[in-house]
């Protein structure tokens, strides 16, 4: 199992934050948020890492995280020149895929308070997709999981103006090889995206997306408010866990 974090993007929504260096490169309490996402990966034992950034921030990336080797691990970079779209990180990364599977954290989400459930989904992984759905009070920000009663997915709509519930789709991808190619067969959408949506559900049409529930604490930190929340969240849970 390889692993990518997708850190493209210029971050324009926090202007002046991201006026001279990337989001994904901003406090989270006490650590660069792309700590956590990495840690995500390390903790499931994942030690080829490919990170993705955008062309005028590779120097920072670099010098923060270096080879890898601090943390155990393999890191290479590749340039995403434009952000245009999730999906275009399995196409950026063909080469470094190679012949194994997957797993795509994105650079802005904070995943805390269940390591083991993401660890052993992350391990357990045979073949198909896997994704983690989590409930928000706000899921129009979101790709959105329809389940039937017995809680199998039905559809995924990407930022639906009317959510059909309230399960958004977190930034925790898991794929089998297929990823590469279904990628390069996806058409941009209309805000000329490859979107991760149009990808899981090429993935759930063939009947090989698993959706999981995920319990613990989880945030994608793309407005001023939820890096805010990011840092009290996990200090609130650092402390706890130190007490
Ligand atoms: C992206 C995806 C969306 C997903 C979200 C998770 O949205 O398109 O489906 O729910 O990440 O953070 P973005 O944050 O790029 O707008």
């Amino acid at each position: 199992m390889k692993g990518i974090i997708l850190a493209g993007g210029s971050g324009t929504r926090l202007h002046p934050l991201t006026k001279i260096t990337s989001k994904q490169l901003l406090p989270v309490y006490d650590k660069p948020m792309i700590y956590y996402p990495l840690q995500t990966l390390l903790d499931a034992g994942i030690t080829e890492i490919l990170i993705i950034v955008a062309p005028d921030r590779a120097g920072d990336f670099l010098r923060l995280l270096g080879s890898g080797k601090e943390f155990g691990a393999k890191f290479t970079y590749e340039i995403q020149d434009r952000p245009e779209g999730l999906a275009q990180a399995f196409i950026i990364g063909k080469t470094f895929i190679g012949e194994d599977d997957v797993t795509m954290i994105l650079g802005d989400n904070i995943f805390v308070g269940d390591e083991v459930f993401l660890r052993d989904a992350i391990r357990s992984f045979k073949g198909g997709a896997r994704v983690f759905a989590k409930e928000v009070p706000d899921p129009e920000r979101f790709g959105v999981v329809e389940f039937d009663a017995q809680m199998h997915a039905l559809t995924i709509e990407e930022k639906p103006r009317k959510p059909k519930s309230n399960f958004a789709v977190t930034g925790l991808y898991i794929y089998d090889n297929a990823v590469v190619a279904r990628s390069e067969a996806l058409k941009p959408s209309q805000r000329g995206e490859l979107e991760i949506t149009d990808l899981n559900n090429l993935y759930l049409r063939d009947g090989m997306l698993d959706v999981r529930t995920y319990t613990g604490f989880w945030l994608d930190t793309g407005t001023f408010d939820t890096l805010l929340d990011a840092g009290i969240k996990v200090r609130e849970y650092k402390q706890r866990r130190a007490g």
